[in-house]
């Protein structure tokens, strides 16, 4: 049997044409006229499961997409380790911004542009190809293995809680390993110790029954983008904090090891405003930028919509106005108690003379990891063998709403380690993934099951 390293040499070129055969599918959860497309990629999961030498594959059906199941048995004796990931994707709109087109893979300047190919198929397809070089080398697999690859983590994973808890035994393990966050630099590999949660809402205005002249009625009639820009700007502080009532309450003060932790990244304030492009940075006032990423919650428009949007004019008073907002949560808020406040608050900021109605989406906890668990220090010591540096330990601004969920069901500590850089388009216009980062990661991976083992 060869060794780990020759085999993964032998191998990239072909894992990474299958991994261009991954992001081929079109795989995007949110949009009901791509269900096929979803099931299809369903399907090649399940069979490169099988491909990449685990024994047991199976397509599970759900209400919504379907969950992908590997198992893998090595002795009753040894531990067991949970792999979760997804393989669904964001819409790839606006398609006009991408350089090469979203479903059509393309490698430039080492990197492989294409929706998913960080978030999170690529990182997915890192751990299909560490398990199977692990499986084909003559280092032996120390840990029993099962898979849930799952196609609804972009809408909010909606069905795979109750799986989850519906098949407990069958799915009982020892740690849950992730890779669906990102990493500091190409050297500095990274273990994400808290990730945000989130509520996601839809507020919309109703004016006049129809829409209006805006110079026959207008100015007697509220008009309902008003009055939803009069609540938007409500809901904010000139200080950049949320209005709602008790919204910080319960936020968990920083320790001083966090701030400590903090201080060390190699964090630019100014190399952040690049990477964004924006002209400046901004937030709740008296907060760093990795503070206000990570230990602070938000309050975001994610969409407006309203009257006449299209090129030119037109004098129109618009019958309604919708806007799309969410609030990225941060320990210990809940989802549930900040719904409810915030609601009463649009209400409350309404202005007379139009009908407003909040509409829930999805929700998720935030989760933060207790790591004093041995198996952190066993994943450092793996990571730095690989990656020649000991990981840092970040925390993250995103949310992946089971990770809470997995902790409480299976009562084994979830341990998160991503392989986005900074700057990877995740959700936006030229995703790409460093073929660098893919290659050493495949490589880490398949060596941290032997620390694992150790640690658990
Ligand atoms: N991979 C992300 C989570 C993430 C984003 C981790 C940024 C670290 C940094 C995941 O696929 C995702 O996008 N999650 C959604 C969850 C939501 C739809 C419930 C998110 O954070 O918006
Ligand atoms: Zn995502």
């Amino acid at each position: 049997m060869p060794d780990l390293t020759a085999y993964i040499d032998g191998q990239i070129s072909r894992f990474q044409k299958e991994l261009c055969d991954f992001l081929r599918i079109p795989s995007i959860s949110t949009n009901p006229s791509h269900a096929g497309e979803v099931r299809k990629c369903a399907e090649w999961v399940a069979s490169h499961l099988h491909a990449a030498g685990i024994e047991k594959s199976e397509v599970i059906e759900t209400d919504g997409h379907p969950i992908v199941l590997g198992e893998h048995r090595i002795s009753e004796d040894a531990p067991t380790v949970l792999v979760y990931g997804h393989y669904d994707v964001q819409p790839s709109e606006p398609d006009d911004l991408w350089t090469s087109p979203p479903f059509e893979p393309t490698v430039r300047d080492g990197r492989l542009f294409a929706r998913g190919s960080v978030d999170d198929k690529g990182q997915v397809h890192m751990h299909l190809k560490a398990i199977e070089a692990r499986l084909a080398s003559n280092v032996d697999m120390p840990v029993n293995l099962k898979l849930v690859i799952e196609g609804e983590e972009e809408v909010g994973s909606k069905h795979l809680g109750a799986f989850l808890d519906k098949n407990a035994e069958r799915l009982a393990c020892d740690a849950v390993l992730i890779s669906d966050t990102g990493m500091f630099s190409p050297d500095l590999p990274c273990i994400t110790t808290g990730l945000r949660g989130i509520v996601y809402t839809e507020i919309n205005v109703y004016g006049p029954a129809s829409d209006l002249h805006s110079g026959s009625y207008g100015g007697a009639v509220v008009n309902p983008a008003n009055a939803l820009a009069t609540i938007l700007d409500g809901l904010k502080d000139d200080r950049g904090q949320a209005t709602v009532p008790g919204y910080y309450d319960s936020v968990r003060p920083m320790t001083e090891r966090e701030r400590a932790d903090l201080i060390r990244l190699p964090m630019d304030e100014e190399t952040l405003r690049e990477t964004v492009g924006a002209v400046a940075l901004g937030g709740e006032e008296g907060f760093s930028a990795l503070e206000r990423m990570w230990y602070r919650p938000t309050l975001d428009v994610n969409g407006l919509l309203s009257g006449f949007t299209d090129e030119g004019s037109k004098t129109v008073l618009p019958s309604q106005a919708m806007a799309k907002v969410s609030m990225r949560l941060v320990p210990d808020q809940d989802p549930d108690q900040v719904v409810e406040a915030f609601e009463k608050r649009v209400h409350e900021l309404a202005p007379e003379g139009v009908t407003v109605e909040v509409k829930r989406f999805h929700g998720g906890a935030p989760w933060v990891a207790d790591t004093t668990h041995p198996i952190f220090d066993a994943a450092s010591k793996a990571l730095e063998r690989g990656f020649g540096a000991p990981p840092a330990f970040i925390r993250e601004g995103g949310s992946i709403p089971i990770v809470q969920v997995f902790e409480v069901v299976f009562d084994a500590p979830a341990l998160l380690i991503g392989f986005a850089l900074p700057g990877s388009n995740m959700h936006a216009p030229n995703e790409w993934l460093d073929l660098s980062v893919y290659r050493k990661g495949i490589e880490a991976l398949a060596n941290l099951y032997g620390g694992l083992a150790a640690g658990l």
